[in-house]
């Protein structure tokens, strides 16, 4: 498992706040009213980062509750505590593998909706059998969600882009009801990205971060001192800075 850099702040709500959102792989099909104590709709969020955009859609809509998965201990940390600091009561997390999450813990349809934004990319040609958006992960997730259930997947990462539309609209069980790629819904709030291309030996600090085959750098990842280099590189246009979008 990557583990990364934990602030303190992060590291104190690990400990202290896993053990109460935090749910521990099992090979078993969770009971979501049980695990979060009411019947409502459950949305499931792969890969959440940092966990911004979990905690304000969460903070946006109190009817549903969100399960988010996500490996990096710096993220997890950092979601709890915003569930803490916002007082959220419809997020729960699980420290895993995706994948295997969704085969063993989640029950047939029982799944409202699906959040996938921004999967790391895995650039490299060679990598691309590495991405989470293949069919049959596809066909897994569609087995897990209700009538009417909604996959809402981004990208800015074009090919991939390309890839998710592709390997979406031909599984079955599944619509597409956007003409082709949807822009952004109002209920996917933007945050900062840096996404970090053609850096080559620039700055070789950045090699060392960017270990997950993925060429998108979230900026609390940055020392400080480096994001201002790297940011006043941008800045003179030698590489690319996004918000995502
Ligand atoms: C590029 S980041 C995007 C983070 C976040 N969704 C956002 O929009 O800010 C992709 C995240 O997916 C996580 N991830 C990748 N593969 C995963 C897997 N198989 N299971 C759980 N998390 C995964 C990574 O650890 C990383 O934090």
């Amino acid at each position: 498992m990557r583990q990364g850099r934990v602030s303190k702040a992060q590291r104190r709500a690990y400990s202290d706040l896993l053990p109460l959102y935090g749910v521990p792989f099992l090979p078993s099909a969770l009971d979501f009213d049980r695990l979060f104590g009411r019947a409502a709709p459950k949305i499931l969020e792969i890969g959440f980062g940092m966990g911004e955009t979990t905690a304000t859609i969460a903070q946006e809509h109190p009817e549903n509750d969100y399960l988010g998965i996500e490996v990096h201990t710096p993220g997890v940390g950092s979601l709890l505590k915003r569930i803490a600091d916002l007082h959220l009561e419809n997020v729960r997390i699980i420290q895993h593998d995706a994948v295997e999450v969704v085969e063993h813990m989640i029950a047939p349809a029982a799944l409202a909706g699906v959040h996938v934004f921004f999967p790391d990319p895995w650039p490299k040609k060679r990598h691309h059998k590495r991405r989470l958006m293949q069919p049959a992960f596809v066909a897994l997730l569609a087995s897990r969600m209700k009538r009417g259930a909604r996959v809402h997947a981004c990208t800015d990462w074009e090919e991939y882009a390309r890839q998710m539309l592709e390997v979406l609209s031909a599984e079955p069980v599944l619509r597409n009801t956007a003409p082709g790629y949807a822009g952004r819904p109002e209920a996917r709030p933007e945050t900062k990205f840096l996404f970090i291309t053609g850096f080559g030996d620039q700055f070789p600090e950045l090699r060392e971060l960017i270990k997950y085959g993925t060429n998108i750098l979230q900026k609390p990842f940055l020392p400080s001192e480096l994001l201002r280099k790297v940011e006043d590189t941008l800045s003179q246009g030698e590489a690319a800075t996004g918000t995502e979008g």
